[in-house]
């Protein structure tokens, strides 16, 4: 063996180690080399045969061959041990089933809120909200309810623990006070929200309901524009074929009022159990909007008229669906839930 050789292996091992494809190539790769018989050793036996002068020399450039291609050697193992790796990816089964994720969904009250409010907008009411908690004037006084009047007992309205008489709402009318104190006529407003009464709990109360609120202001608005607004709200919830009939009333923010019912959904107005023999059911409170309300948000009663109407969103959801009990709307249970 000679300097020639050296050079040679040099240059020849780079391509060697390219083209080897295999563990059991690279272990003879560096058997070729390495083993105990092998090159490297041959080249460092020749040593004691070459002239003095050229042994040290030559000792060094076997060494750093041999860092060498033990370098190589490490790199191209490295490139056989990630394909285990890959092996264990590709040991995942496709064709398990997966897990199932549930989807859930907008609860029911919420989807008969939207709804029903949809039914407005397309009429082109708008939608507004305001606070659950209300002043005292916008829950009562500026709706023309006097002092005096049984449902500001604290039997019938929470107050807040606090000085300026604050109270959560107990109807969603205050928001008429807002929306018209805020807007000029012609308005035409829904009002969907939350509102709470001191009632004890049972199949058909519930200290807290949502309502819907609906109200049109401007200079020329009759009886008949209310009649033909829940008409259309009427059918596109009950169905076509629903009949309604105003029954007189009073409310002290509308003159005149009239609480609406249709004829019972269930016996098409023949008399059963859901509608207590009468073939007609409740849904809704209305009328003309009176001018004292008007003038408590400084719009001229002369001028301008405007009717208004508020329902009860558990009423109509359990009417429509057929649910006998409020109760079932606010205990979370999925099997009540998810039948919608
Ligand atoms: N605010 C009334 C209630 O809660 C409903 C209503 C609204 C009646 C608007 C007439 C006009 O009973």
């Amino acid at each position: 063996m000679s300097n020639l050789d050296l050079e040679a292996i040099n240059k020849t091992i780079d391509s060697e180690i390219e083209q080897i494809n295999s563990p059991e190539k690279l272990e003879e790769f560096r058997l070729k080399y390495l083993a105990r018989k092998g090159i490297l050793a041959q080249l460092t036996s020749s040593i004691p045969g070459l002239p003095v002068e050229q042994r040290a020399t030559f000792g060094q450039q076997v060494n750093i061959l041999k860092t060498r291609i033990t370098a190589l050697i490490t790199e191209k193992q490295k490139t056989f041990i990630a394909q285990p790796a890959r092996k264990i990816t590709s040991q995942v089964d496709i064709s398990m089933p997966g897990i199932a994720q549930d989807l859930g969904h907008l609860h029911p009250i919420t989807q008969v809120m939207d709804e029903i409010c949809s039914i407005f907008t397309r009429m082109g009411f708008c939608i507004v909200e305001g606070p659950e908690i209300e002043t005292e004037y916008n829950n009562f006084t500026g709706l023309n309810i006097p002092l005096e009047h049984p449902s500001r007992d604290v039997f019938d309205t929470f107050y807040l623990k606090d000085k300026n008489r604050l109270l959560l709402r107990s109807h969603t009318s205050p928001v008429q006070i807002r929306a018209m104190k805020a807007r000029k006529p012609p308005l035409a407003v829904v009002v969907p929200g939350r509102v709470y009464r001191p009632d004890a709990v049972d199949a058909s109360h519930s200290f807290m309901f949502h309502q819907i609120e609906g109200f049109m202001v401007d200079t020329n608005i009759r009886f008949s524009d209310l009649k033909g607004v829940l008409e259309v709200f009427a059918k596109a919830v009950f169905g076509r074929d629903i009949r309604m009939r105003f029954r007189p009333h009073f409310f002290p923010f509308t003159e005149p009022s009239a609480e609406v019912d249709i004829s019972c959904i269930i016996c098409k107005g023949k008399g059963c159990s859901v509608c207590g023999r009468k073939g007609w059911l409740e849904i809704l409170g209305s009328g003309m909007i009176h001018p004292n309300v008007f003038k408590h948000v400084g719009y001229d009663p002369k001028k301008y008229t405007g009717f208004a109407f508020g329902l009860g969103v558990e009423r109509i959801a359990m009417l429509k669906y057929g649910i006998d009990d409020i109760r079932l709307f606010f205990e979370d249970d999925l099997r009540f839930l998810k039948q919608f």
